[in-house]
């Protein structure tokens, strides 16, 4: 996969894309992130990226021509289409099942705005996708950019080292994971639930189940209902 992520504040990225997974997944060439800074591609002499909203109010607004620009150079390439996908509050909420479906894309193009927003044609000429990464604001798109980067990226084939691991996360199943414990079996006098010691296999599926359950049901009653309707 390739990922291009169109920022003012390229600087934001490098601890991130260049840590843990993401960079083991860059060297492992299941992902390329290409990090640019759009003002480069600003056609004024000032290198303007924004402007004054037309009809008044507060804050400046991101214009079309530098992220066009951008988006047109990386493209210039490319024979398969990307899915470019403007990062806003006013997006589609993300979720687990968002992330698996751009994990089977080829190319994406990540838009992080900043200021009071895009103008309009961003979005409607030129995004295929507005994601919001929850209901809270923001200074920019670039740390809901890297959220996308590393969801994504981890459910790439061959990334994470055991393959089951992706599959039984929290969400992947509908539910919240279960609790999970190491060494020691007792820790101060906090102890290890003895099923967990009993090495009996069918017992601890059954009360890993048991506590997805009951944890999804206590503290997300939304997506509770949502794997009770799915059974039906
Ligand atoms: N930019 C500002 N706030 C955002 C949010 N919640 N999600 C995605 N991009 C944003």
């Amino acid at each position: 996969m390739r990922i291009d992520i169109l920022t003012l504040f390229p600087e934001m990225f490098a601890g991130v894309l260049n840590s843990s997974i993401l960079k083991k997944a860059q060297e492992k060439k299941a992902v390329t992130f290409n990090v640019i800074n759009f003002r480069d591609f600003s056609e004024d002499k000032h290198k303007k990226v924004d402007d004054y909203p037309y009809g008044g109010g507060a804050g400046m607004v991101l214009m079309p021509q530098p992220i066009f620009s951008a988006v047109e150079h990386i493209t210039a390439n490319t024979n398969k289409k990307p899915r470019i996908i403007l990062l806003c509050p006013q997006g589609e909420p993300y979720t687990q099942k968002k992330a698996e479906e751009l994990a089977k894309e080829e190319h994406l193009i990540l838009i992080c705005g900043h200021y009071e927003g895009f103008d309009e044609r961003i979005r409607e000429y030129l995004a295929t996708d507005e994601i919001s990464i929850g209901d809270y604001v923001l200074t920019g798109g670039e740390i809901a950019a890297m959220v996308i980067c590393d969801s994504v990226t981890r459910l790439l084939p061959d990334v994470l080292g055991n393959q089951m691991s992706a599959a039984s996360d929290s969400f992947s199943s509908g539910l919240l994971e279960y609790p999970q414990y190491t060494r020691p079996a007792n820790f101060r006098g906090m102890k290890v639930p003895d099923v967990l010691l009993s090495g009996h296999h069918e017992k601890i599926a059954q009360w890993r189940k048991e506590q997805a359950l009951k944890r999804t049901k206590e503290r997300r009653p939304d997506l509770y209902e949502k794997y009770i309707e799915s059974l039906s």
